[in-house]
C-alpha cells in the first residue's frame, strides 16, 4: 500500500480502567496528525463491572463466557466507531482502516508461556462497521521476547519530542507508563505501576463511585505512611525496564496483602493510595529522566488536581503539565497511538520500540480483519 496522506484511520480502545471506550478519527500526513473527531463511548455499568472483576482476576468466566464476552465487546466497539461517523458525519468508505485495541483481561508477559490477552472481537468490528479492522497489536512483540507493552513511546516519540531537549511523556491511565525522550534521541519507556486503577477500585469499593472525581475523597484523608512504606516496598517498583504490568497484579487483592487495613479511614487509604501514584512515576522519571527538563502528562489523571499537584511538588523544579500545552488531547492519545498503529501495519512498518518493550527486534504489529467487499451483503 501506498501512503495515501487523505486517509483516515480510527483509533479505538478500552483501557485497563474500562472508564468507556475512546474513539478518535485521525489524518496522519507529513505534519502533525490532524484529529476530525473524538468520542468517549461509556460502557454499561454492569458490563463495566463485569470487566473490571474479570481484569482483576475475580472472576474467571468459563470458555462459552469467554467467547461471548469476546463478541459482546466486539458489538460495543463497533457501536463506539459508528457513532463516531455518524457524528462527523464521514462515510466509512473514507475510512482505511480502524486500529482496535480491545480490552485487556489478563496480560502475563513473564513466565514459560508469555501473553497479553485482548478481546473485544475484530471480525465483529469489520463486518458492522465495512472498515478493515488491525487488532491484537500486543502478540507480535511478546512472541518476540518482548512485554508487548508500553506501545505508546514510538508515538510519543514522533508526536511530543523536542529535539536537543530531554522531556519526559506520563500516562496516567489505570496503570501509570512513562516514555523518556532523551536529548540524543533514545528513547525508554515502561509502566511504572497503579495509577488510577487501584485509585477507582477503593473509591468504588467504599464509596460506590467509579472514581474519585477531582482528587475529592483522597483529598479528604491523611497519607498513612505506615501503609505508604509496605507498598512501596513491592518488587514491582525496584525491577530494571524492560516492564509492564497490569490490573491483574495491582488490585485491591494486591493491597490487603501488602499492608492490614483494618482501623485505617478509607479516605486514609485513598490519600495512601494517590501518593504511591505520584511517589512511583516520581522516583521512575528521577531515576531514569533525572535530567528531563518537563513532564507532559495524559491520561484520566491529568483531570486529578490532587494527583497533579503532589506530582508538580516531587519533581520540581522539573514543569509538569498536560500535553494539552502542546495541542495533544491528553484523553484521546493513547486511541491515536491504535489509530497510528493500524496505519503502520498496512504500511507494512514496525510499531514496536525494542528499546522499550524489550523484544529481540522491530515487529510489525497486528493482525489485519478485512472488511465485507465493497456491494457484499
Ligand atoms: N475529574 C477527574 N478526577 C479524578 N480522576 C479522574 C477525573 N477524570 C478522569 N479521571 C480518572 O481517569 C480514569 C480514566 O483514565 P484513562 O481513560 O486514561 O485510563 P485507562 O482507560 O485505564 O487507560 P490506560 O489504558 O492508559 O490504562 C478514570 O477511571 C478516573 O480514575
Ligand atoms: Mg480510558
Amino acid at each position: 500500500m501506498t501512503d495515501d496522506a487523505a486517509a483516515l484511520y480510527l483509533g479505538l480502545i478500552s483501557g485497563t480502567s474500562a472508564d468507556s471506550i475512546d474513539a478518535v478519527l485521525v489524518r496522519f500526513g507529513a505534519a502533525a496528525p490532524q484529529t476530525l473527531a473524538h468520542l468517549a463511548h461509556p460502557w454499561p455499568e454492569p458490563l463495566r463491572r463485569r470487566l473490571l472483576a474479570l481484569a482483576q482476576g475475580e472472576a474467571t468466566p468459563d470458555l462459552d463466557q469467554l467467547g461471548q464476552l469476546d463478541v459482546e465487546l466486539g458489538d460495543h466497539f463497533a457501536e463506539a466507531a459508528l457513532h463516531l461517523l455518524a457524528h462527523s458525519n464521514i462515510p466509512a468508505s473514507a475510512v482505511r482502516a480502524i486500529g482496535s485495541h480491545g480490552q485487556t483481561v489478563c496480560h502475563r508477559p513473564g513466565g514459560a508461556h508469555p501473553f497479553s490477552l485482548q478481546i473485544g472481537n475484530p471480525a465483529v468490528i469489520a463486518e458492522r462497521c465495512r472498515i478493515d479492522v488491525v487488532a491484537d497489536f500486543r502478540r507480535a512483540d511478546v512472541a518476540a521476547g518482548g512485554q508487548g507493552a508500553p506501545l505508546l513511546p514510538a508515538l510519543h516519540a514522533k508526536l511530543l519530542v523536542r529535539p536537543g531537549h530531554a522531556r519526559v511523556i506520563l500516562n496516567l491511565g489505570g496503570i501509570a507508563n512513562i516514555t523518556v525522550l532523551r536529548a540524543d534521541g533514545g528513547v525508554l519507556g515502561f509502566d511504572t505501576g497503579p495509577a488510577n486503577g487501584l485509585l477507582d477500585a477503593w473509591c468504588q469499593h467504599h464509596r460506590g463511585e467509579a472514581f474519585d472525581r477531582d482528587g475529592a475523597f483522597a483529598a479528604r484523608g491523611q497519607v498513612a505512611p505506615a501503609l505508604l512504606a509496605p507498598l512501596l516496598d513491592d518488587p514491582y517498583f525496584a525491577l530494571a525496564p524492560p516492564k509492564s504490568t497490569g490490573r491483574e497484579y495491582f488490585h485491591l487483592a494486591w493491597l490487603a496483602r501488602r499492608a492490614p487495613l483494618a482501623g485505617l479511614e478509607p479516605a486514609d487509604v485513598q490519600a495512601t493510595l494517590l501518593e504511591l501514584t505520584a511517589r512511583s512515576v516520581a522516583a521512575a522519571v528521577l531515576q531514569h529522566a533525572p535530567e528531563a527538563e518537563d513532564v507532559l502528562a495524559c491520561g484520566g489523571g491529568v483531570h486529578n488536581p490532587l494527583l497533579m499537584r503532589r506530582l508538580t511538588e516531587l519533581l520540581a523544579p522539573r514543569r509538569v503539565e498536560s500535553t494539552a500545552t502542546c495541542g495533544v488531547d491528553p484523553d484521546f492519545l493513547e486511541a491515536t497511538a491504535f489509530a497510528w498503529l493500524a496505519r503502520q501495519r498496512l504500511l507494512n512498518l514496525p510499531g514496536n520500540l525494542p528499546a522499550v518493550t524489550g523484544a529481540r527486534g522491530p515487529r510489525v504489529l497486528g493482525a489485519l480483519y478485512s472488511a465485507p467487499a465493497a456491494g457484499s451483503s
